[in-house]
């Protein structure tokens, strides 16, 4: 059996990756308590105990606001901490994937989808870190595929972590009942957690380098809020809970949209965003 180990073990992506794949793989999770990234010598070790034949480096601190606030950890963990994995993997003959961001275009003027051939423009410092790691771990690494996320969306699960998502954040409205303001000038790439989860021991097969993952999205945010109060069975509370946001991102409407027809290629396919909220809900047996 190949063995995988995890990075960031105990987040919302890897608490599902472990769930899927505990019996095709030997999997090591780890998360902060049983390895700490920043602690080069202990990621050494225990690369060297556990001698993967893949690692999937998912841990990162993502918060926007704390790494802006507090640069010098942000880089710490999200920098420094990604390229002690990486010489790791070097050192066991690792391969690595690292999960990077869409936020790596998060000040680009030209508008999404972005391509993996355009160069990228981080505005905030969590882009800024990830666009960082992936330059200095293309140059430690060989063996190395960078994959930019899209925004994750799923539903708590047993077990798992849960994080702030479009289709969780309009949950939450719905059962707070608090009319809220959504922009309708912000484009982003979403993707469905298990969607992504499902094909991904086919990344395995496909040539090292950068590629773009996530549904295909033309709406804007205001726009998939409203659509997933329809699916869920409110249509008739969309005008008490949300409030159309026209002023926000009005100057430069904000998008970080990503072309994905790179992994396409590779028979990785998404589901138009539509579909994908639609598979989620239908999975989850959810309706208000
Ligand atoms: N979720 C998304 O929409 C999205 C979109 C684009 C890219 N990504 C990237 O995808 C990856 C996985 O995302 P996710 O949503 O699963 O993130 P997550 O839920 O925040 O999980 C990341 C995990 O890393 C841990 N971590 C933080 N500092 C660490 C350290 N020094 N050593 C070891 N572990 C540490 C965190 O622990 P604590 O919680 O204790 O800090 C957390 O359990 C991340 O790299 C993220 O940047 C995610």
């Amino acid at each position: 059996m190949k063995k995988i180990l995890l990075t960031g073990g105990n987040g919302f992506f890897c608490t599902r990756f472990t769930k899927k794949y505990q019996n095709d793989y030997e999997i090591l999770s780890t998360d902060v308590p049983e390895l700490d990234i920043t602690d080069e010598k202990k990621v050494m070790e225990t690369f060297k105990a556990f001698n993967p034949d893949y690692v999937i480096h998912a841990a990162a601190i993502a918060s926007t606001d704390f790494c802006n606030n507090n640069p010098e950890i942000a880089h710490k963990v999200n920098v420094t901490g990604a390229l002690n994995v990486a010489k790791a993997c070097k050192e066991v003959n690792a391969k690595m994937v690292f999960i990077s961001t869409e936020q790596v275009f998060n000040d680009n003027i030209e508008s999404g989808p972005y391509t993996e051939d355009m160069i990228p423009t981080p505005k905030t410092m969590y882009g800024r870190n990830k666009l960082k790691a992936e330059k200095l771990l293309r140059e430690t690494l060989d063996e190395l595929w960078i994959l930019r996320f899209t925004w994750l969306f799923g539903l708590p699960e047993r077990n798992c972590g849960i994080n702030p998502n479009i289709l969780w954040n309009t949950l939450l409205i719905a059962l707070e009942g608090k009319k809220t303001k959504v922009t309708c000038n912000e484009y982003r790439g979403l993707t469905y957690v298990h969607e992504l989860i499902d094909q991904f021991t086919k990344i395995f097969a496909i040539p090292y380098g950068t590629y773009h993952t996530g549904s295909h999205n033309p709406l804007s945010r205001y726009e998939i809020t409203c659509f997933i109060l329809k699916k869920l069975g409110i249509e008739e509370r969309i005008d008490a809970l949300i409030e159309k946001d026209t002023e926000k991102y009005k100057e430069h409407p904000r998008d970080v949209r990503l072309c994905t027809d790179q992994l396409r290629k590779y028979g990785i396919v998404f589901s138009d965003t539509k579909d994908a909220i639609k598979k989620c809900i239908e999975e989850f047996k959810f309706k208000l």
